[in-house]
């Protein structure tokens, strides 16, 4: 950037600028679905992310492609908003012992995930069409109605078991013994019983 001037002064600029955008998220989102296929615990959540997983690789080779189709080279621009979606995905995933209650969690983190690539890719196809690339907006359209297909497909997990499952867990009453365990515990650290 030079004095007195900005990185983007073009429509062009800006349409280049937020692909790179969507071109960092889809890869920090290819980091951080092998995690969240691991911590599902609901058979059908974990095909579904994995499956994901698949749908987003693909997803990154289209951008090359628009990459190369607007002669542009591919690459990505920190996106620090789906930084921000994932790091706070991961760090309440840490907080949830319970599988279950964690399986209501993942959903709900990656449906966040898909709703910020759907306004991406949703302004990315408008976008192209105004500049008269039909033959990008195609091709990014793809990858928009994949987000909303699997935002529609984790609703209906979440929607048909996995929230009214989540709901039903209580917290384990502690036993006789582990009470008396910790009766126990806390005396020896001078903790007064209540
Ligand atoms: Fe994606
Ligand atoms: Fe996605």
């Amino acid at each position: 950037m030079g004095w007195f001037s900005s990185d983007i002064d073009t429509f062009d600029e800006l349409f280049v600028h937020t692909l790179q955008d969507i071109y960092y998220a889809e890869h920090q989102i290819e980091k951080s679905l092998p995690d969240m296929i691991e911590k599902a615990s609901d058979a059908e959540l974990k095909k579904g992310f994995r499956m994901h997983l698949k749908q987003t690789k693909g997803q990154i080779k289209r951008l090359d492609r628009v990459f190369k189709m607007i002669k542009s080279i591919p690459q990505g621009t920190k996106c620090p908003a789906i930084d921000g979606i994932l790091e706070e995905a991961s760090e309440i995933a840490g907080e949830i012992e319970d599988k279950v209650v964690l399986n209501a969690a993942l959903i709900a983190a990656a449906q966040a995930v898909e709703h910020y690539e759907i306004t991406r890719y949703g302004t990315l196809v408008a976008w192209a069409k105004v500049i008269k690339r039909n033959d990008v907006a195609k091709i990014l359209t793809l990858s928009l109605k994949e987000e909303k297909a699997t935002d529609k497909k984790l609703g209906g997990i979440a929607k048909r078991k996995i929230n009214a499952k989540a709901a039903a867990r209580k917290l384990k009453k502690p036993s006789r013994g582990e009470r008396a365990e910790n009766a126990m515990l806390a005396a020896a650290a001078g903790i007064p019983a209540i």
